[in-house]
């Protein structure tokens, strides 16, 4: 199954300047729990704004720069290969938007972290059909003052 992992604020933002709008810790922690062990597809640009390959995790870059490469790093050219291999085992596409858009209809579990507060966002996803997706859980995220932002960890599984 193709499974997305992203973070979004109350107007959908994502991403500013290549880099993350805000600072939550207890979502990255949530994120690493949630992709620990597993294949995380990434665009060239979201790799970029990492230090490097994630850790414990098999990390598949999409470009379409044949000359790019990066230590501990799968390229692909074309979402075709992920597709094919989501059907035996879990893929988790982790962003940007370009990357989300691609896999949108091979989508069908999305893992996203509602954060209740607007930030100045560049790129923003788009929204949940309510007609096509089902929230199945719904989290309340824990608030201190390392993690000042009301924070939602939903599970919305696309219906049958
Ligand atoms: N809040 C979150 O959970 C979250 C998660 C992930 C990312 N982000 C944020 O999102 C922003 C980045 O997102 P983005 O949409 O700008 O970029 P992106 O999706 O990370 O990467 C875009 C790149 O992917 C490659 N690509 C796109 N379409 C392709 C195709 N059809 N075939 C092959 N390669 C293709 C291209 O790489 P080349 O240019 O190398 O060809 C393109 O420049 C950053 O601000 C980041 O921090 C936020």
């Amino acid at each position: 199954m193709i499974i997305f992992v992203y973070a979004r604020d109350k107007q959908y933002g994502i991403g500013k300047d290549n880099d993350m709008p805000w600072h939550l810790p207890a979502d990255l922690k949530h994120f690493k729990n949630t992709t620990t062990g597993q294949t995380i597809v990434m665009g060239r640009k979201t790799f970029d704004s990492m230090n490097g390959p994630l850790p414990n995790r098999r990390n598949v870059v999409l470009t379409r720069n044949e000359t790019f490469s990066a230590p501990n790093t799968e390229v692909v050219y074309a979402i075709d290969e992920i597709v094919k291999e989501s059907k035996e085992q879990d893929i988790y596409v982790i962003g940007g938007t370009e990357i989300f858009k691609l896999f949108w209809d091979e989508c069908d579990k999305q893992i996203v972290t509602v954060i209740d507060h607007v930030f100045d966002a560049d790129t923003f996803i788009p929204a949940l059909d309510k007609e096509k997706w089902d929230l199945v859980e719904a989290i309340q995220g824990t608030m201190d003052e390392k993690n000042r932002y009301p924070h939602e960890y939903r599970t919305y599984v696309r219906k049958k």
